[in-house]
Formats: structure tokens, sequence, C-alpha cells
């Protein structure tokens, strides 16, 4: 896959059916154009994923949201005003444009619009060039199925360049800022429900809302499986207390933690994070550094469970989770 800074030309490939690595606030997306079943069929063979499982089209704006929705409730309405363009995906009952090959077969679609500059050109200018204002691209994270996602353009091009082609690109944004995936919220209930926590927190959609927000959805999400998310080391969730009890470790010991937690003799200090932000930001980067260093673990003490911190620890709940 080729490297490029210039959105158009990701635009460009994604319109003549080849897929385009993107750049989101959250993580690095697959893209492919979200009409086209043959593109879409390759982002499925080139993640080594089940074909059952549905991928979130991204759209240009909140106005594609009617095009791709159907029967959609008020507080969607109110979530995409407060916080699209941003890290936050939506359920909804889908239109007919929302097909099969998009939604794995299911009656609901998921549709985000992100903030990332690039992501933004890139769907205006697919926009412009397709002449279609709803337009999606639709993008799941540019890993293979059940491995970490990439935060950069590199990440991307070790995980994915091999299954590749040289017509592919890869448009280069930099380090994600969010670094773990958008809060995932269905809304096709009475109220919102959240399938997977992410920057925007179980909290906020509530004070939006002003409704409950329950995690006891019905629709599937792979993200969601008790195994995700998964590098080659074992990754184990400690306490801070019992890092310090630890003492001494080898050297095939990783450990990531708050800068505040000092480092057990003989362990590898995979990212020191000052707050929780910084903590995802730098979480995924730092799980690929430990398989590059070939570790044999990752020691990982969560931050607090509030804010962005729940999505942490979801996350590393699931890369801790064997198979
Ligand atoms: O931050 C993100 O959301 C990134 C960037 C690239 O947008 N994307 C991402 O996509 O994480 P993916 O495919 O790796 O994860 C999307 C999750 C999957 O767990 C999928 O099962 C779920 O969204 N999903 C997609 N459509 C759905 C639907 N109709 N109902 C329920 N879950 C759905
Ligand atoms: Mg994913």
């Amino acid at each position: 896959m080729r490297v490029t800074t210039n959105p158009q030309e990701a635009a460009a490939a994604l319109a003549a059916g080849h897929l385009a690595a993107l750049p989101t606030e959250t993580v690095y997306g697959l893209g492919a154009r979200a009409d086209d079943p043959h593109a879409i069929a390759r982002i499925y063979a080139t993640k080594g994923r089940p074909a059952d499982h549905p991928l979130i089209a991204h759209l240009a704006d909140i106005q594609a949201l009617d095009a791709w929705g159907i029967n959609i409730p008020i507080y969607a309405y109110q979530l995409a005003k407060a916080f699209w363009p941003g890290p936050l995906t939506l359920v909804v009952n889908r239109s007919p444009r929302a097909a099969d090959f998009i939604t794995g077969g299911q009656d609901s679609v998921a549709v985000r619009v992100s903030g990332h500059p690039l992501m933004r050109e890139v769907q205006q200018a697919l926009v412009l060039i397709t002449g279609d204002p709803a337009i999606g691209i639709a993008a799941p994270s540019a890993n293979r199925f059940g491995k970490v996602s990439p935060t950069n353009a590199q990440h991307v091009i070790d995980e994915l360049g091999a299954f590749t082609t040289e017509n592919d690109v890869v448009l280069d944004g930099g380090d994600c800022e969010v670094g773990v995936e958008s809060t995932i919220v269905d809304c096709t209930g009475d109220h919102p429900r959240l399938l997977r926590p992410g920057a925007v927190s179980l909290e906020q959609v509530k004070a939006i809302t002003g409704l409950p927000c329950t995690t006891d959805s019905k629709v599937r999400a792979s993200g969601t499986l008790e195994s995700h998310y998964s590098p080659v080391a074992n990754v184990e969730l400690i306490t801070e207390d019992e890092l310090l009890d630890l003492g001494f470790a080898d050297a095939t010991v990783g450990l990531i933690a708050l800068a505040h937690c000092a480092t057990p003799t003989g362990v590898v200090r995979l990212c020191a994070p000052e707050t929780a932000a910084d903590y995802a930001q730098q979480l995924y980067s730092a799980l690929r550094e430990a398989d590059a260093l070939q570790l044999s673990t990752v020691l990982a003490v969560p931050p607090t469970q509030t804010g962005i911190g729940a999505a942490i620890v979801d996350r590393l709940t699931r890369a801790a989770h064997s198979n």
C-alpha cells in the first residue's frame, strides 16, 4: 500500500474502488466506499474478519444521518448534534441505503462523523467526486481481526501491508488524538444503550439526552467479544498495591501505568502517561511495543474507571482475556 499525506489521493483511491486506510481522532480505519460490494469484500479479506460482523459507515456530515437511518429517535439527533464530528458512533434502524454487505444482514446500521481534519477532507472530496452528499465510507479499525487497533500510519503498514495492493493507500495523519475506538450507542430503543465505551462517556450521554443510558443492548458488536484488542503478550491487570508488592521481575515483563507509579526493578516501562486521556492515547502503541520487544507479559495498572477511564478498563480487560 502507498503512503500519502494528500486527502485527495485517498478519496480518488476510494472512488476507484480501492482501499484507503484513514486517520480518525480515535484510531485508523480501513476504508472503502460503502456502495461498492467488491471493495467492502476486500475489507473483510484484508482484516481476516468474519463476514457477519457489521461495519461503521463514516458520513461527511450530520445531514447524511437521515439518508442512512429510519425511525431515528430524538435522543439520537441530540447526541449527533452534541458530539459530531467526534468520537461517537450511533447505531440506528437502517434505511435501504445500508446494504446487507455493510450491516452483516442486521436491521440496524452504525454511523459516525469523524472530526479528524484529513478524514473530513476525504469525505468531502468523495461527495464531490460521486455527486452523492450521503456517500458513506465503510471503515472498521485497520487491524487484523481481534488484534490491537492502529493509532498511526506505520501501525497500519506493519499490520495490513502484506494483505493489500499497490493501489491501496494509507493517509498519514500522524498519531491519533484519542487513541481508543469511538463510543458506540445503540439508538434503536426507547433510550440510549451503551455498546462500547469510548471518549464520549456514559455520563455525557445521560446528560445530553436527559434519559437513562443502560448497557443491556441485545445488538451484537464484535468489539464487545470477550477477547479482542489482543497483543501476543499476555496482559494482566494489577492494582497499584500489587505493583508495589512485586518488587522485582525479569526483563520479559512490561508495565503500563500512570506516571506516578514507579517501575519495579527489571521491568520494561512501556509508557508513563500523566493523565487518563494520555493513557488512552498511548495504550495501543505500548501494547504493540510489548510485542516488538517480544515480552511475555504486560502488567497494566488501570486508571480510575470514570470518563475515558471506563474505555481503558474495557479494552484492557478484553486484551487480558485469553482466546
Ligand atoms: O473509532 C472507531 O469506531 C473506529 C474508527 C475507524 O471509526 N472504528 C472501529 O470499527 O472501531 P470496528 O469495526 O473495528 O468496530 C466497530 C464495532 C464492531 O464491534 C461492530 O460489531 C460494531 O461496531 N457495529 C457495527 N455495526 C453495528 C450494528 N449495526 N449494530 C451493532 N454493532 C455494530
Ligand atoms: Mg476493531
